[in-house]
């Protein structure tokens, strides 16, 4: 094919981490589909893990898009631009949990790589070697943080944490049951219930990539069709839906007082174990986890804990 009928070169998104169970797989495929679904494809997914978490989850797809293309890592040149000129746009690339010379060479093929993180120390402190490839290769990055428990204050910690080493996408991805329940049938949470919380995630995770994407690719025309975002929906993008969030719930206990005003007294209704057990105890328990509200001791239980005399410095003495 002469240069001049190519048609544009695929962007390609390579999810590296080298912490078993980060996320790779599961954002990976959830980024592919809804990329598909939002017109930005044909999307292609390579998977160049032995493990071949991502081709199980395709095969057992009832869905043919995105595309699955088999391919070797050394090949992976000449493949990416037979993808391109088969019309290919975007190519999602999962790797190994491995810092090894063969991710190095996946990230050289790299537009964007993008690095699931959880909340947690151990991910936290793996993600050094990660960010060191794609670095050396002047590479732009993008942490994800992944399996995020609500209103845990660890969540916000691993952000700035992580952004001393690159950007961190605005929009946390929850740690919910849908997320692994979804794939085992080969669809991702938007597929499974479109309206759910997952699903939303979701959505606005690729919103923000796509944006990126339009950016690396310099593609201007498309950047002035996609009207600018606010600040808060470009910055604090989580924020329109923990608003949202907080005005449904205020409704909800509008409606509900009215409801109980109006209506015979009855007893209210058990909110369910698993709200129990995540301190969710409106009952409406969205699937995510969340830390249990400082509630004091059990009942009957003394208060034993003291406020301290002197919040900052030594600690006094029994006597001082
Ligand atoms: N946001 C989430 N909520 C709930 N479960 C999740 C979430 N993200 C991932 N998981 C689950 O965590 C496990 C590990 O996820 P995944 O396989 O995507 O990680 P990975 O980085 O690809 O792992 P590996 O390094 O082994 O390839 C899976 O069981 C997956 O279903
Ligand atoms: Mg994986």
């Amino acid at each position: 094919m002469s240069p001049e009928a190519r048609p544009p070169k695929a962007q390609v998104v390579v999810f590296a981490s080298q912490k078993g169970g980060s996320g790779k797989t599961t954002v990976s495929a959830h980024v592919a589909v809804e990329a598909e679904q939002c017109g930005a494809g044909p999307v292609a997914i390579i998977d160049t893990d032995p493990q071949g978490s991502m081709a199980k989850w395709w095969n057992a797809r009832e869905a043919h898009e995105p595309a699955f293309a088999h391919v070797s890592v050394p090949d992976l040149a000449h493949d990416i631009d037979a993808l391109s000129d088969a019309g290919y746009k975007l190519i999602i690339i999962d790797t190994p949990p491995a810092v090894t010379s063969m991710i190095s060479e996946v990230v050289t093929h790299a537009d964007l790589v993008i690095v699931p993180t959880r909340p947690s120390p151990h991910d936290l402190r793996a993600v050094g070697p990660t960010v060191d490839i794609v670095q050396n290769q002047n590479k732009p990055l993008i942490f994800v943080v992944n399996s995020a428990t609500a209103r845990a204050r660890i969540t916000g910690e691993t952000a700035i944490a992580l952004s001393q080493h690159g950007t961190v996408a605005p929009v946390t991805m929850h740690h919910r049951v849908d997320f692994a329940a979804s794939m085992i049938d080969g669809r991702t949470v938007g597929e499974a219930n479109p309206s759910g919380r997952s699903a939303g995630e979701v959505t606005q995770l690729w919103a923000y990539l796509d944006e990126r994407l339009m950016r690396l690719r310099g593609d201007t025309s498309a950047l002035i069709d996609h009207p600018s975002k606010t600040f808060e929906e470009s910055i604090l993008s989580p924020v329109p839906q923990a608003l949202s969030n907080l005005q449904r719930a205020g409704k909800q206990a509008a409606e509900a007082a009215i409801a109980h005003s109006e209506t015979p007294q009855e007893p209210p209704a058990q909110p369910s174990e698993s709200a129990h057990r995540f301190g969710d105890v409106s009952g409406d328990w969205d699937g995510v986890e969340r830390r249990v509200e400082d509630r004091g001791p059990p009942p009957g239980r003394p208060e034993r804990r003291q406020l301290a005399r002197q919040p900052f410095g030594r600690r006094l003495n029994a006597s001082g």
